[in-house]
């Protein structure tokens, strides 16, 4: 039988537990403060940035919020990330992505101090992970990480696949695992024999963005398999990268779409504001 991993309740303590420290920082006379800059009016993120704002609150950090419209100039943008960046009682930056396309966004990115890339996307944050430096970690990745130890999943000496390989989930979540001593494998579309790899994983994480692409066939016996994707269905239902409904039965552990991985990612946008660089 295998066990669902609740990452509604454990995004939840983790935010009861950033909630305690912004308290007791608040007590020492440190208040924390997020900026949320999005532009333009695209509706999921517009959810996303409610959500932030609002977990913010929550925890008991200040946030400000930037909504620009569409066509606010690149160098408009990059003006008021300037003034975030000096800002002593700003320590959080966050532009929600994606940006309009006359904005280049890695000059963005590039623009926000890596001492306040609480997104951990700036290169420097990345250069940092892959070097074994303190310093931001990747929201959704480092969510998975949690997820794992918080349920008693030991990553040390396991066979981890991660199926699919973007900057902000692929690549970190394959640091991340190679950081706590996870024997690592990175896969992609155009991997050979794919499911030959995905079946050697004890812990599999899949974040190809393809709805349920991944079914049975693709997992050993007892595996452990965390689903990043998230998607809406002909029904209108959310759905990941899973077909939950066969996977599971093969699995030890599995995350569900939705309460699964999704909730950490605001969990741990929350604790890269309150914690600062973690190492
Ligand atoms: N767009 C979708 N997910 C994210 C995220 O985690 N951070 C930012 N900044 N934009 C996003």
């Amino acid at each position: 039988m295998y066990q669902i991993i609740d990452g509604k309740k454990i995004s939840q303590e983790i935010k009861d537990e950033m909630r305690e420290k912004a308290a007791a920082l608040k007590e020492q006379g440190t208040e924390r403060c997020l900026a949320v800059i999005q532009v333009g009016a695209d509706p999921a993120s517009s959810v996303y940035v409610r959500n932030k704002k609002k977990a913010c609150e929550y925890v008991g950090i200040r946030s400000l919020s930037y909504e620009l419209p569409e066509e606010t100039r690149e160098e408009e943008l990059l003006g008021i990330i300037g003034e975030l960046n000096g800002r002593e009682d700003v320590n959080g930056i966050l532009v929600q992505l994606p940006l309009p396309a006359h904005i280049n966004e890695d000059r963005v990115l590039l623009s926000i101090a890596p001492e306040k890339d609480v997104d951990g996307f700036h290169p420097v944050s990345v250069g940092n992970l892959s070097i074994g430096r303190p310093g931001f970690l990747s929201c959704t990745p480092a969510g998975v990480i949690q997820l794992l130890k918080r349920s008693g999943i030991s990553i040390e000496g396991k066979e981890c696949v991660v199926l699919g390989r973007s900057n902000i989930v692929g690549k970190p979540m394959a640091m991340l695992l190679l950081r706590e001593n996870g024997t690592v494998t990175v896969c992609h579309s155009r991997t050979k024999n794919l499911k030959e790899v995905t079946k050697r994983a004890d812990i599999l994480v899949v974040a190809v963005g393809r709805p349920k692409m991944v079914d049975e066939s693709y997992v050993k016996d007892g595996a452990v398999v965390v689903d990043v994707g998230i998607h809406r269905n002909e029904e209108n239902k959310l759905c990941g990268d899973v077909d939950f409904d066969s996977v599971a039965p093969k699995t030890s552990y599995i995350t569900p779409v939705p309460g699964g991985v999704g909730p950490m990612t605001i969990a741990m946008l929350m604790a890269n504001c309150v914690e600062g660089l973690s190492d």
